[in-house]
């Protein structure tokens, strides 16, 4: 088999990558080691930057978002009896999220591809990648049992944080930076409408929570527990009754509903550098991961792809390695910014289990000045919305 690019994972990244390049003329395979049900049904986040949707819409890939997702102009901060309102539009010369859950983003993606004829294979996984230091990478997968081999120009490492593509790069090269809290997510889906109309995201002594939502008639919740909790040990009345203390305010009432799906997540940041090695092009969770809090997994998975789709075609096109010799650079810019703000949002929000009494006085402090001042509502605004480095 031979193709221009290459393309690991069938995740957004992977997807959306394989769209953009077939929209400008050139080839791509995707090889994706899970089923097409397992990548349709994993429940992630779920909330857009105003790029993120203009990049689906730009793709041809919107026309579900544009009637189902759900516009958002603030979040709600909640701490200590109170609830701030932090309005973005005023604050970011208009811009607005999106909630549209990634799982509805790769189905649209999936659909459209293979409705297009793409080379798109499920339960294929790549077991090794090879020559990427010379003109002509080789893909090793398996697909019915069988060992094959896939040749390509430019391979795009879209596999996610535990994908076999950043181990490629060799060690002496790679640079990896890392932090691990002391807490996960526990998310569930709920089949009832939500009790918010923008997010609420929740500090309290309990740890923190957030409201978010799928539909108008389907919320997320989340709450903040141990990084080695069971499930087993989270009963729904549990759930609700915790959900309940963490988001109480006078006059306000969480409504409850039947829980229709539950998950727990580790939160980590994480940073590989450089995000490229010879002919291969990490994108997405493959090269950095985000605590959840600040809402930018997915928006960075989608501003890379655009950037490497960029590339692709200046290389393909007029023949110039200038935006693949960039994209590291380019897409790391981005990152960082990301990276800081998800890590800002996670210790604002968070309550650590170790950390001392007078930290927490610090983090009500902090809590305070960002609902009080408009200098901090607007920093957490544009970062919110989408820090524009490349725009
Ligand atoms: N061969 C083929 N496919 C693989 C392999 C392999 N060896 N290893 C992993 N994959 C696939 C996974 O099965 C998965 O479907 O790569 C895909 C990676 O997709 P995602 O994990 O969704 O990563 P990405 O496209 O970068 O999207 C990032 O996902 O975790 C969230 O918060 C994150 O929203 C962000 C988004
Ligand atoms: C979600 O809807 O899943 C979601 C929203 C905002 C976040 C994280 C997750 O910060």
């Amino acid at each position: 088999m031979r193709t221009q690019v290459a393309i690991i994972g069938a995740g957004p990244a992977g997807l959306l990558l394989s769209q953009l390049l077939h929209n400008q003329g050139i080839d791509s395979v995707v090889l994706e080691a899970r089923s097409r049900d397992y990548c349709e049904r994993r429940q992630r986040a779920g909330m857009l930057e105003q790029s993120t949707v203009d990049a689906l819409r730009a793709a041809g890939a919107a026309d579900r978002l544009d009637r189902e997702g759900l516009v958002h102009h603030g979040i709600h901060l909640r701490f200590d009896g109170r609830n701030r309102h932090i309005d973005f539009p005023g604050r970011t010369g208009g811009k607005s999220v999106t909630v549209y859950g990634q799982t509805e983003i790769v189905k649209d993606l999936i659909a459209k591809r293979l409705d297009e004829g793409a080379e798109l294979y499920f339960d294929t996984p790549v077991t090794a990648i090879e020559g990427i230091d010379g003109d002509t990478p080789r893909i090793r997968f398996t697909r019915d049992g069988v060992e094959e081999v896939l040749e390509c120009e430019v391979v795009a490492g879209c596999d996610g944080f535990h994908g076999v593509s950043r181990p490629a790069i060799p060690a002496t090269v790679l640079k990896t930076y890392e932090r691990v809290y002391p807490f996960a997510w526990l998310g569930v889906l709920a089949d009832v409408a939500p009790s918010t109309d923008d997010l609420i995201y929740a500090y309290s002594e309990r740890g923190f929570a957030l409201h978010s939502m799928r539909s108008p008639t389907v919320s997320r919740l989340y709450l903040q527990v141990d990084p080695d909790a069971d499930l087993a040990d989270w009963p729904d009345e549990r759930i609700w009754a915790e959900l309940h203390e963490r988001f109480a305010l006078p006059g306000w009432r969480l409504e409850e509903g039947p829980i229709i799906d539950r998950n727990i997540t580790p939160m980590r940041s994480f940073v590989a550098e450089p995000m490229s090695f010879g002919r291969l092009f990490l994108a997405g969770d493959a090269a950095h991961i985000v605590p959840p809090t600040g809402a930018k997994g997915l928006n960075l998975a989608i501003a890379d792809v655009r950037v490497l789709a960029d590339a692709c075609v200046e290389w393909f096109g007029a023949g110039s390695r200038a935006g693949l010799d960039a994209y590291s650079d380019t897409c790391l810019r981005r990152v960082w910014r990301a990276e800081h703000f998800s890590y800002w949002m996670t210790t604002l929000l968070h309550r650590d289990p170790d950390a001392p009494a007078f930290d927490r006085r610090f983090q009500l402090a902090h809590l305070r000045y960002v609902a009080d001042s408009e200098a901090a509502m607007t920093t957490l605004a544009e970062n919110y919305v989408g820090y524009a480095w490349n725009e």
